[in-house]
């Protein structure tokens, strides 16, 4: 696993988007895996400078998004703020600002009457596509990637999965309560890729900032291996996974000197 500690957030998000930007260059319709939440929006920012400002091309690119709440899809009669979909969220924060094929986009279908059978084929369409190249990836302070919440197998697929008490006070905290959605009225269910699903990705990046992120980030790296922190998975995954921390996430790492020190040798000797 490489850990990147970054001094900031700006810097964190430029070091993830270049690296996503490099898959991109050396494999122009690479699959991506995407992620919602406040995290990789500044490196959704930096992508979108990239395309307008380097020529950053997406046009092959072909993207599958980690998860959806289950009831709600993008509603373009509405105002961004009312519209709580990770549909919607992906159009406004990265999708209409880059040259991506709408055709190349997929995102987990919140309003699907058939849930178990949706789940089923977006993981047939995941394998279809010849896999995913790189899942970018954030986490929950329970310790989630997804929405696989604390007690999810680590080996689970793409299924319904009910949020908890947690997620939900963090997701309203950050998202419904500025769109005057009342706590009660969110969704409690969600869509979400399974951990044996993300571990099938051929690279990952998890992204994490904040001292909000820190003790979750301490589990996730340096605890055991536990359902308990889904994320915790990283440490099984035999890829490469990259982590890219600002220095407030990273602070309650117990050998964040040793990661520095092999970040540097890296750098320098370029192993
Ligand atoms: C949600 C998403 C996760 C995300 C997490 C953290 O629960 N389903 O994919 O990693 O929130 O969100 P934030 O980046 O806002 O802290």
């Amino acid at each position: 696993m490489d850990i990147i500690v970054k001094p900031n957030y700006e810097e964190m998000s430029k070091c993830a988007a270049e690296i996503i930007a490099g898959f991109i260059r050396s494999k122009p319709d690479c699959v991506l895996g995407l992620a919602t939440g406040s995290t990789p929006i500044g490196t959704y920012r930096e992508l979108i400078r990239m395309h307008k400002e380097e020529g950053l091309d997406f046009s092959q690119v072909r993207t599958f998004n980690l998860d959806e709440y289950l009831g709600v899809g993008m509603d373009l009669s509405k105002p961004y703020e009312q519209d709580q979909s990770y549909a919607r969220f992906m159009y406004e924060e990265l999708f209409k600002h880059i040259n991506i094929k709408k055709e190349n986009i997929h995102i987990p279908d919140g309003l699907t009457k058939e849930p178990k059978k949706f789940c089923e084929w977006y993981e047939d369409e995941i394998k279809k596509a010849g896999g995913i190249d790189l899942q970018l990836l954030g986490i929950g302070r329970d310790g989630h990637w997804a929405f696989n919440e604390p007690g999810s197998s680590l080996a689970s697929r793409t299924r319904v999965q009910a949020l908890t008490k947690q997620t939900l006070d963090d997701n309203y905290e950050s998202f419904y309560k500025k769109a005057g959605i009342k706590r009660e009225d969110m969704p409690h269910f969600a869509i979400t890729m399974g951990i044996g699903t993300i571990l099938e990705a051929r690279n990952i990046l998890m992204l994490a900032n904040g001292i909000k992120k820190a003790d979750v980030v301490a589990k996730c790296i340096e605890g055991p291996v536990t359902s308990q922190i889904t994320a915790s998975a990283i440490q099984l995954y035999g890829g490469g996974a990259t982590v890219v921390l600002d220095e407030e996430a990273a602070s309650k790492l117990k050998n964040l000197e040793y990661y520095k020190h092999v970040e540097k040798m890296k750098r320098d000797y370029g192993f």
